[in-house]
């Protein structure tokens, strides 16, 4: 059995989570799919960088990093300054892109998936930033070089969402969806509900380990435009900016305006919402609103997720994923990368 060989880069909250997940799943993943990963490369911001194409230590690296030390120590190749470089350095079959997202740019993670495709990795990402600022490209380059670009967690963490298109609704088209899609801000709203001023609440949702790096990018409506923008661009073919998402985020919801949509069984919920517009073209929005009872996504609470597809083939569908976290974003990369490398595994 050859070992697959994956290059990390970012080891925050996502990036350990799948880590650790490897270490968990090793002997599952070796008997039921014959397949072996092995961390080779691990890049950061801050923790600095380790490569061994021989493979490194997995829960060392997972520990020194937790007890705030830096990676350098377990490096037995001396890291060079590209990026391309350091694939090429640590051997990397598959490159997994979990850097903060940028909502504005994409970048620098944009730049990271070029890089490793142009290089001849596989890409599995988390970050939604490449999928809305390069679709077409990364998905052209992917399949001219016959690699996988795959990004299954970045929407719904570890819930089946593209796959679902994908490989198991063939000819069906979705007219729109909603959705309650960021967990951050429904957790927060939850907090509300129980009283808690803002910062507070935010400050909670950062201890759990949801939030985005910089919470505004929750608490504003970006990460739920920026989901709107890529399922919109993936599923509806219909390639849309989050600066095109009509936006508002929940700062305008006071603790007593969540306690009082509560109490009236109507809670207030940052709903997602696109569809197809009768004209042509695509009418795309986030924003709070007070949903009642009955509604499948107003029952969803703390950090669960939801998504109800219109889809000409069925007469309504609903996902929901209850009370996600880093280890269910690291479980869409799991699978990503079983589905990217089984059909080359020995
Ligand atoms: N958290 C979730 O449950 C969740 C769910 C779905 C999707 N996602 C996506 O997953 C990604 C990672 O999220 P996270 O929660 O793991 O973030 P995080 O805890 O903030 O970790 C980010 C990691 O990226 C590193 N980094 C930052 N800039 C970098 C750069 N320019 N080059 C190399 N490394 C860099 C950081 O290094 P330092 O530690 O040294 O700063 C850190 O290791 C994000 O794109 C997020 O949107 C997360």
């Amino acid at each position: 059995m050859t070992p697959i060989n994956l290059f990390l880069i970012g080891f925050g909250s996502v990036g350990r989570a799948l880590a650790r997940m490897l270490v968990a799943k090793q002997a599952d993943l070796r008997q039921r799919y014959g397949l072996e990963f092995r961390l080779t490369g691990v890049l950061t911001r801050a923790h600095g960088l380790a490569i061994a194409s021989e493979g490194l230590p997995t829960e060392d690296l997972v520990r020194v990093v937790e007890a705030g030390g830096r990676l350098d120590e377990f490096g037995r190749t001396k890291p060079l300054a590209q990026l391309d470089q350091n694939l090429r350095l640590a051997q990397a079959h598959v490159m997994v892109e979990v850097t903060p997202l940028n909502p504005r740019t994409g970048e620098p993670a944009l730049t990271h998936v070029l890089t490793a495709l142009e290089a001849g990795v596989h890409v599995v990402t988390a970050n939604k930033g490449p999928l809305v600022y390069g679709y077409k490209t990364l998905r052209d380059l992917a399949a001219q070089n016959h690699l996988h670009f795959l990004f299954e967690s970045t929407v719904l963490d570890g819930a089946p969402v593209f796959s679902l298109f994908r490989e198991t609704l063939p000819a069906a088209r979705l007219l729109g969806f909603r959705g309650v899609l960021n967990s951050t801000t429904n957790f927060i709203l939850g907090e509300l509900e129980a009283g808690k001023d803002l910062e507070d609440a935010v400050r909670a949702a950062q201890a759990l380990g949801i939030a985005e790096t910089d919470p505004a990018a929750d608490v504003d409506g970006w990460d739920a435009a920026i989901k709107v923008a890529a399922l919109a661009t993936i599923l509806m073919d219909s390639p849309i900016l989050p600066s095109q998402v009509k936006r508002e985020g929940i700062r305008g919801i006071t603790p007593a305006m969540a306690r009082e949509a509560r109490g009236a069984g109507r809670p207030i919920k940052l709903v997602c919402r696109a569809r197809r517009a009768a004209g042509g073209g695509l009418e795309a929005s986030v924003g709070p609103e007070s949903l009642p009872w009955g509604d499948p996504l107003a029952t969803v609470s703390g950090t669960s997720s939801a998504i109800h597809f219109e889809i000409d083939m069925l007469e309504g569908l609903t996902l929901i994923e209850h009370n996600p976290g880093p280890q269910t974003t690291a479980y869409g990369l799991l699978a990503d990368l079983i589905r990217a490398t089984r059909s080359s595994a020995g």
